[in-house]
């Protein structure tokens, strides 16, 4: 049975719509935590861009480094019909719809095609990225005749000429088939990745000939033809796997070994079904009264759980998950701040490898400190396999006649606190201590050992300071004093000291190797204490924070001035004029204040601050903030900031364009790919934001300030391994807002909401 609140749907009044292809390409992407694929049909389509990412498997290429290779295309089928082949641009298509479902994980289309010649045939077909194993793929064709009989020919194949926007990775190295299957065995070009695919092919409801393989060099595929009568329904069953020299010694083998043993569609699918149904029972929310948003924030969960890696925690979540070109596969601060909470909430043990992967990249940072003459770990602000920098240096304009200096790779050095950031919340909501002791402790405390060697002693003013950085804020380069950073940075090295001495604590011996090998002297660490206590902070009386030095001197605009527009406000004034304007691409002042307060406890703490300090910053920033085409990033962290100065209906607004930019394509660029950061900024505005999700002592609570249509709003919160059950009803619907723990042997008191009058929300 369909449930409408779990079903994205694609349907037209006149078929199929190609000025949207690439678009619905990306919506209809599906992934397993091992790879993804984009919804390209089957079938093909003029100027498609049919892709698989496979999470790791990168190879290099000039300028930006290093990029995810597309992989073969498994889902190559062709079906030549009474001597036309079916394709939507060729004959008429009479009835279309294509649709995802999300609590089962598979993608579904109906087309009703009139040949060339006149007949009339049903397709249905139904596809999933098995999330039982991530290692199988199925697919499922049924071809009805409506008035035609005669016969068909299937050709199947496994399409080892997949490239990247026209760059070819891969070569091919062997292939081969047997009745009903075949297998092909490529390898990246440049990182030597091996890869194995196998697909079988098998039809049932008609008499087929027997399917045989042809051999086309990178290119194998399987054939078979049968006669098919009116009303006569054939199906078509295509299973592939698919491994990598990454995850085993022999792919080919490995791919072919477990394909011979695999059962059909049905039962693949019952398995599949099964571990999207253990998913949803913890991370699901449930939204009533709004179905817009129930399906939008359904999608942005569906994406992100679903290309979480689940059993490699040497990869991690590329900026546009694996569902597209843009940004190359490269992994941003976009995992840590945005994606980590709803894992680090709902699925801590994902969370984890997402982490873990920042560890196995700890050497990257490392070379990448020392190149740059610092101590520690300096993290990379893009980063792949081997946590290198792969942020380029140079990119060429949209026209292409120019190149723009990117100086992000350098300087946007925020992103070793965001790891460090996550690190310490994902340890707080878990109390995983082997973790800890093991990987986050050495992350946290060598990324502060590279802010040591990083700050700067001004001695005629008196301070630390750091300067020529990059804050969230994009559109100001070579900035001094970035109040993110300098902020952010305090935190860390406070936190790097709460570290140590819990390190000592637990582990001695860990504690002595990691004094050892990262030189933690006591002047290392006095060190520290005194950057903490004089580190340059620009705030006037009113508690409005000068987002770096000289802000508040650049020429001033308003952006209404500038309404409509298609177009950011960098594209408009150019890389300069947006410099030395005060227009920001994402929050940035704003930002640093949502992580000083986000999934804290709600005792003042030392970088509390005031409603009031939130309330000025918001009135300076909000209105010079461009929020339809700067950055994705910002949308779910102005809802939630929003929300704490009860601010409904422009939490609303903003919380919407987060949730739609995929689905409704709200920036005009999703044919990119999927906005991942996004995706979890949408899970934090429903919890942090709109349910007000905070963490006492006892456990989390919620203040919750949902929107007016919403009449409840339900999920769960993992915290120290209970599972929390919130069960909101709108004050404005039903006086009854609920929470309770799940586990009836909980000896935690049941906490009810209050609801707390916002100046009292932010601790003075
Ligand atoms: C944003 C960054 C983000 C990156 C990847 C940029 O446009 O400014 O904050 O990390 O995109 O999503």
């Amino acid at each position: 049975m369909q449930q409408a609140d779990w079903i994205v749907t694609e349907t037209t009044e006149d078929g199929f719509n190609p000025a949207q292809q690439h678009h619905t390409e990306t919506v209809f992407t599906l992934s397993n935590g091992y790879l993804g694929t984009r919804g390209s049909f089957e079938e093909g389509y003029p100027g498609d861009r049919p892709s698989t990412l496979i999470h790791g498997v990168y190879d290099n290429v000039p300028i930006v480094f290093t990029e995810l290779a597309n992989a073969p295309n498994w889902l190559s089928l062709t079906i030549l019909i009474g001597g036309a082949r079916f394709r939507l641009d060729q004959g008429k298509v009479m009835a279309y719809k294509r649709w995802l479902d999300m609590q089962r994980g598979v993608l579904s289309r109906y087309v009703r095609w009139q040949s060339p010649a006149g007949q009339t045939f049903e397709f249905r077909f139904d596809r999933f990225a098995s999330l039982a194993d991530e290692h199988v793929l199925a697919l499922q064709c049924q071809i009805t005749s409506i008035d035609y009989a005669g016969p068909v020919e299937v050709h199947t194949s496994l399409n080892g000429y997949s490239d990247n926007q026209g760059y070819l990775h891969w070569d091919a190295v062997n292939q081969g088939g047997a009745d009903h299957s075949i297998w092909l065995h490529v390898r990246t070009r440049h990182s030597k990745i091996d890869l194995g695919m196998a697909a079988r092919l098998t039809i049932s409801g008609v008499a087929a000939e027997q399917t045989t393989p042809i051999s086309f060099q990178g290119y194998p595929t399987l054939v078979t033809r049968f006669s098919i009568q009116p009303e006569q329904t054939a199906y078509l069953e295509k299973i592939v796997t698919v491994y990598t020299s990454r995850d085993v010694p022999n792919p080919v083998l490995m791919a072919q070994d477990k394909l011979a043993n695999l059962p059909g569609f049905n039962v693949l699918y019952a398995d599949h079904e099964a571990a999207w149904a253990k998913v949803w029972e913890i991370s699901d929310i449930v939204i009533e009264g709004d179905l817009n948003a129930q399906l939008a924030v359904r999608y942005n969960l569906f994406q992100l759980l679903s290309v979480a890696p689940r059993n490699d925690s040497r990869v991690s979540i590329p900026a546009k998950t694996l569902s597209g070109f843009a940004y190359r596969g490269h992994i941003f601060w976009d995992t840590e701040i945005f994606i980590l909470p709803c894992l680090t909430y709902t699925q801590p043990e994902l969370a984890r490898n997402l982490l873990t992967y920042r560890y196995h990249t700890l050497e990257g940072a490392r070379r990448k400190a020392k190149a740059h003459g610092y101590e520690g770990a300096m993290y990379v602000w893009e980063s792949a396999n081997t946590g290198d920098e792969v942020t380029p240096s140079w990119v060429p304009t949209p026209t292409g006649e120019n190149l723009v200096r990117i100086w992000c790779g350098e300087i946007e050095l925020h992103i070793s606190t965001d790891v460090a950031y996550a690190s310490w919340h994902y340890w707080q909501a878990t109390g995983d201590h082997d973790w800890m002791r093991d990987c986050g402790a050495e992350m946290i405390l060598d990324t502060a050992v590279f802010w040591g060697s990083r700050v700067e002693w001004n001695g005629d003013r008196q301070r630390y300071e750091i300067s020529d950085v990059i804050g969230p804020d994009e559109y100001h380069e070579r900035v001094n004093n970035n109040a993110f950073t300098n902020i952010m940075m305090r935190w860390h090295l406070r936190t790097a000291l709460k570290v140590w001495d819990w390190l000592q604590k637990m582990d001695r011996d860990r504690a002595a190797e990691l004094q050892q090998r990262l030189n933690l002297t006591s002047d290392r660490l006095q060190h520290w204490e005194e950057i903490i206590q004089k580190i340059w902070i620009s705030q006037n009386a009113n508690g409005l924070i000068e987002q770096f030095e000289g802000f508040f001197a650049l020429e001033d605009l308003n952006l209404e001035d500038y309404e409509p527009r298609t177009r950011s406000m960098q594209s408009i004034l150019g890389i300069e004029g947006a410099n030395s304007r005060q227009v920001l691409k994402q929050p940035d002042v704003v930002m640093l204040l949502y992580l000083l307060r986000r999934g804290i406890f709600s005792q003042p703490h030392e970088d509390s601050y005031s409603y009031e300090t939130l309330q000025a910053n918001w009135d300076y920033y909000v209105p010079r903030t461009d929020h339809t085409y700067g950055s994705s990033l910002g949308p779910a962290v102005h809802a939630i900031m929003a929300c704490e100065l009860d601010k409904p209906a422009e939490a609303y607004e903003h919380f919407m364009r987060a949730a739609l930019v995929d689905l409704a394509d709200v920036r005009g660029n999703a044919h990119e790919g999927i906005h991942a950061a996004s995706t979890g900024g949408t899970w934090q505005a429903v919890v942090f934001g709109f349910a007000g999700v905070h963490l006492t002592e006892n456990g989390p609570v919620a203040t919750p300030r949902l929107p007016e249509n919403w009449t409840r709003l339900k999920f769960q919160f993992v915290w120290q391994g209970q599972v929390y059950k919130f069960d909101l009803r709108n004050p404005k619907t039903t006086k009854s807002q609920q929470h309770e723990d799940t586990k009836s042997t909980s000896t935690l008191p049941r906490i009810f909401p209050t609801a707390v009058p916002p100046s009292t929300r932010i601790s003075k």
